[in-house]
């Protein structure tokens, strides 16, 4: 079956697919905000811990099961394991529940976008602009729909080659913008650089179990990691490619572009508020509510304004794309139906999913599901519960069902796998106890039975 399969070419095809997929809104949006609202330092340090530990691990062995067996995460469990096909439908969840509320998001950017482009630069600064913005109720589902439209629009054609090599020449101006804007804020603002010491010196004081699982589900969800995507990429791959050398050059990507944006979000934050706690609370809406006042007061701020909304929009509709396309590959192969019927379907469940995600901050904004609103609760629901159980999941499979030894074998292809036992240890004992602590905790948490 392998053989049958189209793979990726050259070298550095795997990495750019997956760097592609990983980086998003999660990077520049998700990141800043949670560094910000857990503690900045603190958060940054576990993150990376978790990076090299479980990132790395998982990233390795789903890469590594999707090229064995040549298969998507839904057949590629089945195939190793009959008792484990039900994972195939857990893992479909994860992208179902993410494109709704990912293409709210998506509809703010172009929103922002608009506006940049509109000359409205110096309103977007104004304070309380972002929350009554999201507090209206009509326009942000409509900018939901016309980013989700736009996406659906991309799958039905089948032109997503054409979208993405556009976003792989913007991906690298995108960086060079975040760098210039943190830089032009750290460099020229007062309080600035309490903020670059509050995002790089962990403070345990700040430390929380929040902190951890709210790190955990930020590296799954910012590497696309426990969602069956790294198996369909690894089904892609071919063998003569390394699969840690890969995973390596992804994750150090993928951190780097987050703890960029992170310097350009919360020095900002600090310039503007004086680093008031409640500012650094803000959540979702953060980067929305900062990045505005920058660029307002940045020479040239409205053209970088509309560059820098330009190439966020296209790193986001790529992934919104390639998340649909995942969904709608699940429902074709599962349903056989067609296609382009299997694309409506996915649209109309994403719409009525998204819509209650926007409407949250404004007519059902008293309306919460275990204190969250409803956008915060898909994301918590997929990162903080799905997520983690996936892994969890998968790292039982690995450690105790197919064995690490098929998954070492699978990358010594290219030559020895330097951390085997390292890796071995990681996904039979470290990963599962972990997990299930960091389960129980976000549970508990989550229904206010403890605070932590
Ligand atoms: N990793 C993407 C980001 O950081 C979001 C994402 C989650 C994604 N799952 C995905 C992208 C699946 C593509 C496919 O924004």
């Amino acid at each position: 079956m392998a053989a049958n399969r189209s793979s990726f070419t050259g070298k550095i095809g795997f990495v750019l697919a997956a760097a592609g997929s990983a980086v998003g809104l999660g990077n520049i949006w998700r990141f800043p905000y949670l560094a910000a609202k857990y503690g900045g330092g603190i958060f940054l340090l576990i993150y990376l811990i978790l990076a090299l530990t479980f990132g790395f691990t998982l990233m390795v062995a789903e890469t590594a099961i999707g090229r064995k067996t040549g298969l998507s995460a839904i057949g590629a469990f089945k195939s190793l394991d009959k008792r484990f096909s039900f994972m195939g439908y857990i893992v479909a969840l994860v992208p179902a529940i993410i494109l709704p509320y990912y293409s709210v998001i998506g509809g703010w950017v172009m929103k922002y976008l608009f506006g940049f482009v509109s000359g409205n630069a110096s309103g977007m600064a104004g304070d309380g602009y972002f929350n009554s913005y999201i507090g209206s109720t009509v326009e942000p589902i409509g900018w939901f729909f016309l980013f989700i439209g736009l996406t659906a629009l991309v799958v039905l054609l089948g032109v997503e080659k054409g979208i993405e090599k556009v976003s792989k020449i913007m991906m690298p101006v995108l960086v060079v913008l975040i760098i210039v804007i943190s830089g032009y804020t750290i460099f020229t603002m007062d309080g600035a650089v309490d903020g670059v010491l509050y995002l790089i010196t962990p403070d345990f004081s700040h430390f929380s179990v929040m902190t951890v699982v709210a790190a955990l589900g930020q590296l799954f969800y910012s590497m696309s990691l426990a969602m069956g995507i790294m198996i369909t990429f690894g089904s892609y791959m071919k063998k003569d490619i390394s699969i840690t050398k890969s995973a390596v050059q992804v994750g150090v990507f993928d951190s780097g572009v987050a703890f960029l944006a992170a310097l350009m979000v919360i020095p900002a934050v600090f310039a503007f508020s004086g680093g008031d706690p409640n500012a650094l609370q803000q959540g979702p809406g953060l980067m929305f509510v900062t990045l505005p006042k920058i660029f307002n007061t940045m020479p040239g701020g409205n053209i970088i304004g509309v560059v820098f909304f330009i190439m966020v929009f296209f790193a986001a509709i790529t992934s919104s794309i390639s998340l649909m396309e995942t969904v709608v590959s699940i429902f074709h192969d599962k349903f056989k139906l067609n296609r382009k019927l299997c694309c409506l379907i996915v649209l109309g469940i994403s719409l009525l999913l998204g819509i209650p995600s926007s409407l949250g901050y404004s007519a059902w904004g008293s309306f919460k599901i275990l204190g969250m609103q409803i956008l915060d609760f898909f994301d918590f629901a997929s990162n903080n519960l799905l997520m983690p159980l996936i892994a969890l999941v998968t790292s039982i499979f690995v450690g105790f069902v197919i064995k690490p030894k098929m998954i070492i074998e699978e990358v010594e292809i290219t030559g020895e796998f330097k951390v085997k036992k390292f890796f071995s240890f990681i996904i039979k004992y470290v990963a599962p106890v972990f997990i299930v602590l960091i389960l129980i905790s976000s549970i508990l948490n989550a229904f206010g039975v403890i605070t932590i």
